[in-house]
């Protein structure tokens, strides 16, 4: 009998950019059913609400069938437990990223042994992405239509209206 295996994609999406959505694809053809799951850390302030990055990824995503968005709270590994979910998934980009990504992969196996993360390398297009740097560019007024879904842009154009580059439909007015 054919075991279906349940992964998730934990991450702060805030928000969600096509780094993001590059993984979910790549993890989506290889697990029978994923979740990409939105950490709500109250201590931590965040960008957007938990409902914009859910509404972000959402729309990101929903040409992934086996795919659904979630978000949680407190430790992953319980919230893993919770959804009967075997594989953690995580995107690495560079080497930058190894450090931390190792050591959260350790610190969740040896409190959760039987749940397994699994990487994926993201696209060398999409290397030097992150949410981060999306924040900051488009606060700075640079160009981030390239790099992020167009619900993205346009809640972060609704969310820093002052700071919005300008778009092509908009220049010359
Ligand atoms: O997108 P991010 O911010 O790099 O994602 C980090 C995330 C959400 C995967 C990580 O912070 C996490 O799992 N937090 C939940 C708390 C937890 O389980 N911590 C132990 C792992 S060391």
């Amino acid at each position: 009998m054919k075991r279906s295996v349940r992964a998730v994609y934990p991450g702060s999406f805030d928000p969600i950019t096509n780094g993001h959505i590059y993984i979910a694809e790549r993890a989506a053809a290889i697990f029978d059913d994923m979740r990409v799951s939105i950490l709500v850390n109250p201590h931590k302030s965040y960008t957007f609400s938990v409902e914009d990055r859910y509404e972000m990824a959402s729309e990101a995503l929903s040409h992934l069938p086996n795919v659904t968005v979630d978000h949680f709270m407190g430790l992953l590994v319980d919230y893993m437990r919770q959804q009967e979910a075997q594989v953690i998934i995580r995107g690495l980009r560079a080497m930058s990223d190894f450090e931390y990504e190792f050591q959260m992969a350790l610190m969740n196996r040896q409190i959760a042994p039987e749940i397994e993360t699994f990487f994926i390398i993201t696209d060398a297009n999409y290397s030097y992405l992150s949410s981060s740097a999306i924040r900051d560019i488009f606060q700075f007024g640079g160009a981030v239509q390239d790099v992020v879904p167009p619900g993205v842009f346009r809640r972060l154009r609704e969310r820093f209206p002052a700071r919005s580059p300008k778009t092509e439909r908009d220049s010359g007015t």
